[in-house]
């Protein structure tokens, strides 16, 4: 064959390839929308005795869970040397599901290395930044841009893949466990690196550009010079911001590509009614789910509960609502399917304190997941286990693999309770139309959370929280509330927000302009618009780029003491701030809505907001202690588009799907409902008790 011949041959079988097996599937098909969330258990055959599976299994389809997760860590298991293959046991175990009317997740066990494998492939740990190698003794260690670590993971997988594709208790894959784009600096990840920017910048002399290796001598003369950047090493107050962001991006490209890579190997094995998903953690978003390209849609993991003082008296028992909050808002935005693959059980082993849940707030969690419109909730574990690193952290059941743990008690509950709701279930429902109203998008983008999280430039910055506080807001005023990337269609939504969004170009602003013109009701804030996609300031204005947006100009930035403060003027009302001030010059001076009444630039404003073609642009200058001017302002906002809000308290959430009202309530104080007398209170009642939960149909 000549050389022309076999380029075309591998363009047709590639071309075959992504528009066949590899295609991700219909989502929508993995679960009936009647059986509105399933649920489902961890298990782990392999920590238990061969005598007790059945009686395990027996018990879990008893209490009603509808699908175990199993295998996850189980490499040594499945693969006790290398080549050699033992399936029996999860054979029996997937038989014993199937007898016992139980579905079956599969975990691949990538996320942990039997010990053959460590002692024979050493070079498959990651290496930290002093470069010291990793060794056998946890999880999460591998180097994901390792040939040889890959090369064995694909096996593994495409072993897994033939001999469980095409059973019929197994419905689904989870790839890989919580994937974490961690750092790593081992020789294997510096060639990597190296290919990774050469395929970016193409030139040096365009790295050498982007990072502005102008700066104390940084210049490369050639992309084999490059070490990945080391704050750990070189400090982090004088490390290249650029190369960091790179290193972020790169990071999770790797992570990516593995998590593609394993969904690859499977998607030709398994059959059409098996999905592959993987579990991201909620709480720091450690990996960009939009990266990878083959998954069907993405899961993710919840652990509320730290023993944090959350809200209120009782907050330490009922956990930190804003980490469920943003993972629903989050985790949905590419595909119409999400579930949570592991919800806290109750307490764990691994938090600053670990009290005891109030009684019910698994339940309520249970129902804070199902308002949020997921598929299915995962908890993790069925038996609390006596050995080994987790043995301190409680399960469904407790250490004898039987008694109910406070946890299984409210999931007996909540599952005799889903059988109400799937009985009153209406297909025939549309989302009422103040909500649809309300609908509002936040922007979220992982160059900006990488790039602001390296260069806070005060103590007091932390990201996600100034993220977190505009998504609360929203929820406190009842809106549905989606976290989406900027490449998204905003055509639904009549109110977008931008929280500190950094990094924008042209396109970006064009988007926003024309969302605008349109009728949109766009709102920017404090450190949008001023840097470019490489991380540089733009030079003649700080934010230049959005100025014609918000028809001012932001003549500088302020930071207080941690103790002092600093006051505003909105509304006839005083609001306090500390941590950001953007001074802000309008070019009409109606278009302020509130300016600073102390400091030596009294009289600057903070908040402004104009009319463009046939919407709004407001412009939040101001980061406020308490968030008080930034609700007052959004409920402006709302209220210029004709858009109704509701004024719930911190802490309550009031959900909407498939017809049913859900409300919970993390707070330590009753909450009163206003439900009308035609409403049909289906669980709980008009009053929500702390961790309580209210489901009613109107
Ligand atoms: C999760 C992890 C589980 C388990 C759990 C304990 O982060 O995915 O495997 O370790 O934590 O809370």
């Amino acid at each position: 064959m000549n050389d022309e011949l076999k380029k075309l041959l591998s363009r047709f079988i590639l071309f075959v390839l992504l528009t066949t097996t590899v295609k991700a599937q219909d989502k929508t098909q993995f679960f009936p929308k009647d059986d509105l969330m399933s649920l489902g258990i961890y298990y782990y055959p392999e920590h238990w005795d061969k005598t007790e599976w059945e009686r395990d299994i027996k018990n879990i389809a008893s209490l009603g869970f509808e699908f175990i997760h199993m295998a996850e860590f189980s490499w040594a298991n499945l693969e006790p040397e290398e080549g050699v293959y033992d399936f029996t046991w999860l054979d029996e175990v997937i038989e014993l599901a199937s007898i016992h009317e139980l579905k079956v997740v599969l975990g691949t066990p990538t996320s942990i290395t039997p010990v053959w494998m460590g002692i024979k492939y050493p070079e498959i740990y990651l290496m930290n930044a002093d470069y010291t190698r990793q060794e056998h003794g946890t999880r999460d260690q591998q180097s994901l841009s390792n040939p040889v670590w890959r090369d064995l993971s694909k096996k593994i997988v495409a072993k897994m893949g033939e001999r469980y594709g095409q059973n019929p208790t197994v419905i689904g894959w989870q790839i890989d466990n919580e994937p974490w784009a961690k750092e790593d600096f081992s020789p294997s990840s510096q060639k990597a690196f190296r290919v990774w920017l050469q395929n970016k910048y193409k030139t040096i002399e365009n790295l050498n550009k982007a990072w502005g290796n102008a700066f104390w001598s940084q210049t490369y003369g050639a992309f084999e010079e490059i070490k990945i950047p080391n704050a750990k090493l070189v400090g982090w107050w004088g490390i290249n911001p650029h190369s960091l962001l790179d290193l972020k991006r790169y990071s999770a490209d790797i992570q990516a590509g593995f998590l593609d890579m394993q969904a690859a190997v499977l998607r030709p094995l398994i059959s059409t009614s098996q999905y592959i998903t993987t579990n991201y953690t909620a709480t720091t978003p450690a990996a960009d789910p939009r990266r990878t390209k083959m998954l069907d849609f993405n899961s993710f993991t919840s652990y509320p509960n730290k023993g944090n003082a959350n809200l209120g008296d009782l907050g330490f028992r009922l956990g930190d609502p804003k980490e469920l909050s943003f993972a629903l808002s989050f985790f949905k935005s590419e595909h119409l399917v999400s579930g949570i693959m592991e919800l806290q059980p109750g307490f764990v082993n691994w938090g600053g304190i670990n009290p005891l849940l109030q009684p019910g707030t698994l339940r309520m969690w249970l129902y804070h997941c199902f308002g949020g419109d997921l598929s299915f909730a995962c908890s993790y574990r069925y038996r609390q286990i006596n050995y080994g690193a987790e043995q301190y952290h409680s399960g469904i059941t407790k250490l004898d693999g039987l008694s109910l743990s406070q946890g299984g008690k409210d999931y007996k509950q909540t599952i005799g309770e889903f059988k109400i709701l799937r009985e009153a279930y209406d297909e025939d429902v549309h989302m009422p139309e103040k909500l649809k109203d309300r609908k509002t998008a936040l922007l979220w983008n992982y160059d900006n959370f990488w790039s602001m999280e390296g260069q806070g430039q005060t103590k007091q910055w932390n990201t996600l929280k100034f993220f977190q506080k505009y998504l609360e807001i929203i929820k406190s005023f009842g809106a549905p509330a989606d976290i989406v990337y900027e490449d998204d269609d905003l055509s639904a939504y009549k109110v977008v927000i931008a929280p500190t969004f950094e990094l924008v170009d042209k396109a970006l602003i064009r988007k926003w302009e024309n969302y605008v013109i349109q009728g949109g009701h766009l709102v920017l804030t404090l450190r949008t618009g001023v840097k470019d996609r490489n991380g540089h300031i733009f030079s003649s204005g700080w934010g230049e780029m959005i100025y014609p947006l918000i028809d001012a100009e932001i003549q500088n930035f302020d930071q207080l003491m941690p103790s002092a403060k600093g006051t505003l003027e909105a509304f006839g009302k005083e609001y306090y701030w500390n941590n950001w001030a953007d001074l802000v010059h309008a070019k009409s001076p109606e278009n302020v809505l509130a300016h600073y009444t102390n400091q030596f630039y009294k009289g600057k404003a903070a908040v402004v907001s104009h009319k463009m073609g046939m919407g709004t642009v407001t412009y939040i200058g101001v980061d406020t202690d308490d968030g008080s001017l930034e609700k007052d302002v959004l409920r402006k906002v709302y209220a210029q588009g004709n858009i109704t809000t509701e004024n719930y308290p911190e802490g309550v959430y009031v959900q909407w799907r498939d017809g049913f009202w859900v409300a919970v309530n993390y707070s330590s104080k009753e909450y009163k409902l206003n439900i009308t007398g035609k409403s049909d209170v289906l669980i709980g009642d008009t009053t929500v008790r702390p961790g309580g939960v209210t489901v009613w149909k109107e």
